[in-house]
């Protein structure tokens, strides 16, 4: 018998789209993927070479479980010169992915039955970690509003004497949205009046479009960094996704006990990847900037193009690297739900996307733009065909 805890989570419906986009392809088809929540870039070079120089080097062994102190270093000086958060090594720590941060997060502030707010269409990892660590999601449902930027007192009317913590996450996967500075002062104001953690996670601060801008909520004071776990790391901003390297900057304290968790999971991540992390930092901005602005020319391919599609002009996103459409009037007739819908144009025309619901937003399908100008044409042209033919 499994335990309990497996009842409420499931394998990552993004990693299974992927892997069978794979197997199709391996079967020789030929698949167009929006499906995957990776840049489609390779690592820089010199980020690659920093990695052969530490294997070369003997950077071999284990570390100290929350990061080599050279890291922790340089991911303080970061935070404290890109998003002004005044930080020390001591209360950064170094995990395998952000995705690990966040677990961190939640094991180390979430006791059973704990509410945690999280804002759909949400990371769907979210939830399934919130669950894992014996906390209970709560959902604010941010669908219906400009940008998905949810409403601030949706917000405060979810909190209740069992709020542990609210999880944002700006620019959003899978919406793309980015909370204006005055959302993020009141979302402070709550979570101080309301004595109750904020996890920030930031992994896509440096995906903005059409003069977005990026704000840490723990900038703003003393009050609100000492109860925001800000998350962030190299695996998007560097195109590094399969290095596994993420970091967080929190109070001492939680610092502390999210390395103590860490060191009984899974120690410390990969010493090769932090050295290659420690090069990303260093990396000249002209690099990243350069795949930003790709981005950009890809979002407005898919916006333009999803429009004609949908029919009806398609909000464009302002963050990170998604477009998440209402797709909802092609769900009402054979096909009933936006899972069906994703098979459908999937197994019938060969190009993958992510239902909405699986993010909290049924009705919509989830399109990443981190693929080629060309795929992202042909995508589009399959989607039109695959729709089309429903009417
Ligand atoms: C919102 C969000 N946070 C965190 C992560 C995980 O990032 P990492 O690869 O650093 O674990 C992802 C990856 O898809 C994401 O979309």
């Amino acid at each position: 018998m499994l335990a309990k805890r497996l009842d409420c989570v499931e394998p990552s419906p993004t990693l299974a789209i992927t892997g069978k986009v794979r197997q199709l392809r391996a079967q020789g088809l030929d698949v167009v993927s929006f499906g995957a929540g990776e840049p489609d870039f390779d690592t820089p070079e010199p980020i690659r070479e920093a990695a052969i120089k530490a294997i070369c080097d003997g950077h071999t062994r284990y570390t100290a479980g929350a990061g080599m102190p050279i890291l922790r270093e340089a991911v303080a000086e970061k935070f404290g010169r890109e998003n002004k958060i005044d930080t020390t090594a001591e209360q950064v720590v170094v995990s395998s992915g952000a995705k690990q941060c966040v677990y961190n997060a939640l094991m180390a502030i979430c006791d059973p039955g704990d509410e945690i707010v999280i804002i759909a269409p949400y990371w769907m990892t979210y939830r399934d970690q919130i669950m894992l660590s014996g906390g209970v999601p709560i959902v604010v449902d941010a669908r219906s509003e400009p940008g998905f930027v949810p409403s601030v007192d949706s917000i405060r009317n979810a909190l209740t004497s069992k709020t542990k913590a609210i999880i944002i996450n700006s620019p959003s996967n899978p919406t793309g949205a980015v909370y204006p500075k005055e959302t993020l002062h009141a979302i402070a104001e709550i979570a101080m009046d309301a004595g109750i953690f904020v996890v920030s996670d930031e992994i896509y601060e440096k995906h903005l479009y059409d003069g977005a801008e990026h704000h840490s909520i723990a900038s703003f004071s003393p009050e609100i960094a000492e109860r925001t776990i800000t998350i962030s790391g190299v695996s998007k901003s560097f195109a590094m996704t399969g290095w596994r390297i993420g970091y967080s900057t929190s109070n001492k304290a939680l610092a502390k006990a999210m390395a103590t968790i860490q060191d009984q999971v899974t120690s410390n991540a990969s010493s090769v990847s932090q050295m290659a992390a420690l090069a990303a930092l260093k990396l000249p901005e002209g690099e990243v900037k350069r795949m930003v602005q790709e981005f950009d020319t890809r979002r407005r391919v898919i916006v333009e193009g999803a429009s004609q599609v949908l029919g009806c002009e398609v909000p464009a996103p302002r963050g990170a690297f998604y477009l998440f459409a209402d797709f909802g009037k092609f769900v009402d007739g054979s096909i009933k739900s936006d899972v069906e819908l994703a098979n459908y144009l999937l197994e019938e025309h060969r190009v993958a996307t992510v239902p909405g619901s699986v993010f909290g937003g049924p009705g919509h399908l989830r399109l990443t733009y981190a693929l080629s100008r060309t795929e992202i044409e042909e995508g589009l042209r399959r989607i039109a065909e695959g729709v089309r033919s429903l009417m």
